[in-house]
């Protein structure tokens, strides 16, 4: 794989690699080096208290990161991991400060995208990595958006092409008194909810405990504006008689997986078009509906 072994030389020498998963793209650095995980933080303008997730090639790696391992966090391994599930786990000694914020929690998930298990394989060691773009901004689904957000702030990015689920990975609180699901993502309520026999929730945004779920985020620079299917049309022209740019996201033209791939790819493709505001329809809270509906009113956000 072309620029493997580069990317295996810069995290043992404490620097960034942003490589593609089957979410979307991230930032590297070796999680157990507190120097490197610190570039990061300064390079996605992140406050230091929103934690990064630790990337493992294999989930028997679980209890070197993290302990008293619930067997509701195995059961979730066995059916999601390699796969787009964070789980939240009381954290090891091994998890440097620098990546959790100072929390005694840390953020797990298995990759299975094949470039990143091959980094993973070939480094041997775990990866901190948050999305591959700036602070607040839309997470990159591609190379070329890591690219125009980080340039030369990171030191190599690995190319996969486009990510396949386009949202970024649920997160799952296993330290509390029930599984709750703290960022809906690739792996549905539905699906989480089937193997641990138990419905698990999403409180939604305004139950916000976990820094970095902030209410606005995920957001282009156009405005946007949830709308009903049944207004968008009127929207469009109003907005375009006042010399507006506007553009339009319909929820339910598309299946919602071809709309989560494609999700932050539109977005900045109206940013890239100059646009002032999208008009979007939410999809239903269901399936794959639920991270993306999320991800829309993270967008719109509240400061709109
Ligand atoms: O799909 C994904 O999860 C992507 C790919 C690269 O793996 N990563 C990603 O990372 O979206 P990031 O940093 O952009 O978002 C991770 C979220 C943040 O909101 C952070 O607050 C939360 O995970 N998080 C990480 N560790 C946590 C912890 N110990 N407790 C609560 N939330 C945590
Ligand atoms: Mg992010």
């Amino acid at each position: 794989m072309p620029g493997l072994a580069r990317a295996v030389a810069v995290l043992r020498s404490g620097g960034l690699v942003a490589f593609p998963t089957e979410t979307v793209y991230g930032l590297g650095a070796d999680a157990s080096n507190a120097a490197a995980v610190d570039r990061v933080f300064r390079v996605k303008g992140r406050p230091t208290n929103h934690p990064l997730i630790v990337h493992l090639a294999d989930a028997a790696d679980m209890s070197l990161w993290a302990r008293d391992v619930p067997q509701l966090a195995r059961d979730l391994a066995v059916a999601f991991w390699p796969g787009p599930l964070t789980l939240i786990l009381k954290r090891s000694a091994r998890v440097p400060d620098a990546v959790t914020g100072g929390a005694d929690t840390v953020g797990l998930r298995v990759p299975s995208h094949p470039v990143a298990q091959a980094l993973l394989r070939a480094f041997s060691g775990a990866i901190a990595a948050p999305s591959a773009n700036r602070f607040g901004a839309v997470s990159p689904t591609r190379a070329e958006h890591v690219c125009a957000d980080l340039g030369d702030d990171v030191d190599i990015i690995l190319d996969g092409g486009e990510c396949d689920v386009g949202v970024e990975s649920t997160i799952v609180n296993l330290t509390g008194d029930t599984p709750t699901i703290l960022r809906p993502g690739g792996v549905t309520a539905e699906q989480l909810s089937a193997v641990l026999k138990c419905s698990v929730q999403f409180l939604g945004a305004s139950e916000i405990a976990v820094p970095g779920q902030l209410p606005s985020h995920y957001a282009p620079r156009a405005r946007v504006e949830i709308v009903a299917r049944s207004e968008v049309d009127e929207r469009l022209v109003d907005a375009r008689a006042k010399g507006f740019r506007a553009a339009s996201i319909i929820s339910d033209a598309v299946p919602l997986e071809d709309l989560a791939r494609q999700l932050y790819t539109q977005l900045r493709g109206h940013d890239a078009d100059g646009c002032d505001v999208i008009f979007v329809t939410l999809p239903s809270d269901t399936g794959l509906g639920l991270a993306i509906a999320d991800r829309l009113r993270k967008a719109a956000g509240p400061r709109r």
